[in-house]
């Protein structure tokens, strides 16, 4: 048996409870553990919380509590968050557990006795929110370099960590191996770093009453850094399992943000592991910040987003369940923010992502395709070959280049491929036009139209199911795949998945189209004047008359029929970086499929009207034709949607 995938995330401190930010990291990793375990992969993945810290101790005060009562209660809350998120993690390691401490004190213990501990006096300055020693040459005028708050002055006698002497040996070691700290300009950012000179680390101070003592020593309690770090090899049983800590380190994957890569992850880390003589990780990774709305996430702005929440507030108002709207928003985080690179949270970008990725790519393709087999073949699977499309090939290329991408840990690529491929597949049904292949009688190229497609949504469904568990889940029941907790990432390129004969279900949107946002809803719309007579001529008109018309390209992205009113068709539409959704007279004269991916000009800045109860924003441009209205279309059809007509 292969060696087990082990991943990481750091400790969280437990002075309050999760936010977006520190979920991120949480649910980045919950990905990458699905991941590895959907490729067959043994994994082992563990998260925490670190709870000797001195501001955990000042938290508790501050409550009027003990210490350890308040960090069972938010242990626990952590535990509940992360279950809420239905977060896979196998352990949770908390440093007040006895298996925790033990091994803390016996590596302090064997480092002094090595010589890679050594007790001095130290005069300098402490920053307790980042739980941070600096020298006085590091100060940014007088306060902390990272935060920018006021510094304690300290002078005590203390242990050292002999980080000095590992500088050479992490530069080399750095060199040699190049997936060990990533992404490269962090790396860089390491080796500056270490290039400058590492000096020895206090790792002690004072005992207040709270930590791990120093063994023989009980005036101090170890540093917090030094504490929280060993959790990482404590919790799998190091010097208590040796078997067991075998099999699983060193870990492939420690993930942690960028505040804490540098200094701690990247130096003190591995050289503490250097001093024990153990590998070290194969990759720590460095993924950025999250800001919301532009502004940096605080408990003073009183900014910070529960992911639960925004999960929970999505499902009351879409209808759509509340693991799919936690879906939704793993996918916006793996999603819009490179790993590595900062991003920005807005609720406006993700309702549109949640829009056209999720209600209009991937609900599309699986929902139109599942009604057609419904209305064409009574939802039984036909007994035809599947034509293709170059389909087959797009799946395989599809799943070789995600497992690329999830395997280099860059997670919007691999989903942008998995889009694009259900792009590919929802072109291929319009391009082949199911509808007039049933109109025609031509079934066996029909079969084969809707299970290409078929295969194409069964191949996204595996994809995306590290990213997504309950919609894939969800995907698979529609489709009747009645096996799909057992299949492996190997499947997705299985020949020939349903069998003929099998009745897939029958298709329920799994994410309801959101309207716009309250506020823009809120904004009274002007009253819809009565249709004057259409003059049989007009009179003319001064060109900045015209000039006030703003005409535009189209694309139809969706189309269906009002319920209640046969002459009217609801169409969701794309100008390019905008979605709309307009209400069209012309359900006489075209099936809503037919319309799905034709260029349309419409008339954009048309005043929004509600049409039997449907919100139109903006008007289809027909012409009369022999045999009742004629959509406009542009003479070229790869005019760009959102291109301007002048
Ligand atoms: N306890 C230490 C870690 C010890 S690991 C041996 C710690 N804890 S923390 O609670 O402050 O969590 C820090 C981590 O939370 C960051 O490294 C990052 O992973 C995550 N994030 C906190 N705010 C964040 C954002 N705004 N955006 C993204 N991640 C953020 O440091």
């Amino acid at each position: 048996m292969s060696k087990t995938y082990y991943l990481t995330t750091p400790i969280y401190y437990v002075n309050d409870v999760p936010h977006i930010g520190n979920a991120y990291t949480t649910i980045i990793a919950d990905i990458t553990a699905r991941y590895h375990r959907l490729k067959g992969d043994k994994v082992h993945f563990l998260t925490g919380t670190d709870e000797n810290a001195t501001k955990v101790a000042a938290a508790a005060a501050e409550k009027g509590m003990d210490p350890q009562d308040f960090v069972d209660k938010l242990a626990a809350a952590f535990q509940d968050v992360w279950a809420s998120l239905d977060i896979t993690n196998d352990d949770f390691i908390r440093t007040t557990q006895p298996r925790h401490k033990d091994v803390v004190t016996a590596i302090f213990k064997r480092l002094m006795d090595q010589g890679d501990i050594y007790k001095g006096s130290y005069t300098g300055h402490y920053c307790v929110p980042c739980e941070t020693f600096y020298a006085d040459s590091e100060l940014a005028d007088g306060k902390c370099p990272e935060c920018g708050r006021e510094v304690t002055e300290v002078e005590e006698e203390n242990y050292y960590f002999k980080l000095s002497a590992y500088g050479d040996r992490l530069l080399k070691y750095i060199e040699d191996n190049p997936e060990f700290l990533q992404p490269e300009a962090k790396k860089n950012e390491v080796v500056s770093f270490i290039k400058q000179g590492l000096r020895d680390v206090s790792i002690t101070r004072a005992n207040n009453g709270w930590g791990i003592e120093v063994p023989g020593d009980s005036s101090k309690v170890i540093y917090v850094w030094f504490d929280a770090l060993i959790n990482y090899i404590s919790a799998i049983g190091y010097l208590s399992d040796e078997k067991r800590f075998n099999e699983i380190w060193p870990a492939d994957l420690q993930l942690m943000g960028k505040d804490i890569f540098v200094r701690f992850h990247s130096t003190f880390w591995p050289a503490m592991l250097m001093a024990l003589d153990l590998p070290l990780p194969k990759t720590l990774f460095s993924h950025g910040f999250w800001t919301i709305n532009g502004e940096k996430i605080s408990k003073s702005k009183g900014n910070a987003i529960s992911p639960a929440k925004l999960a929970e507030d999505l499902a009351a108002e879409s209808g759509a369940s509340r693991e799919v709207c936690l879906d939704a928003v793993r996918y916006f985080l793996a999603r819009e923010m490179t790993l590595g690179m900062d991003g920005d949270f807005s609720i406006k970008i993700f309702r549109n992502r949640f829009n056209s990725d999720l209600a209009n790519d991937l609900g599309n393709l699986l929902n139109r395709t599942l009604s057609m087999l419904g209305k064409y073949f009574e939802g039984v699977m036909p007994d035809y070959e599947t034509f293709g499309g170059g389909l087959a090939d797009k799946i395989a290329e599809t799943k070789d280049l995600a497992e690329k991408y999830c395997d280099s840990y860059e997670f919007t690529k691999a989903l942008e491929a998995v889009w694009n491929m259900i792009g590919a597949a929802n072109k291929y049904v319009n391009d082949m036009q199911p509808w007039v292949l049933a109109k025609e009688g031509k079934n066996a190229e029909l079969g084969g139209v809707l299970e290409s497609a078929l295969e194409v949504a069964r191949a996204a469904a595996i994809m995306i199911k590290p990213f997504m568990p309950a919609t894939a889940k969800e995907i698979a029941a529609q489709l009747a795949i009645t096996d799909f907790d057992n299949l492996l990432w190997s499947n997705i390129t299985d020949a020939d998945p349903f069998a003929k004969g099998t009745k897939l279900n029958e298709p329920a949107p799994i994410f309801p189209r959101l309207p716009k946002q309250k506020k823009e809803e809120a904004e009274p719309k002007p009253k819809k004047e009565k249709k004057a007579k259409v003059p049989e001529k007009k009179p003319l008109i001064p060109y900045d008359v015209f000039a006030q018309l703003e005409l535009r390209i189209a694309e139809v992205k969706q189309a269906e029929k009002v319920e209640g009113a046969d002459k009217l068709l609801r169409l969701i539409i794309s100008l390019g970086d905008e979605e709309r959704q307009i209400v069209a007279g012309i359900a006489k004269y075209y099936e809503p499929e037919a319309l799905v991916g034709k260029k349309i000009v419409l008339l954009a800045n048309l005043e929004p009207a509600v049409i039997r109860g449907v919100e139109s924003n903006g008007m289809l441009l027909a012409a009369d034709g022999v045999n009742g209205a004629v959509v406009l279309t542009p003479a070229d059809p790869d005019t760009p949607a959102g291109a301007y007509i002048k």
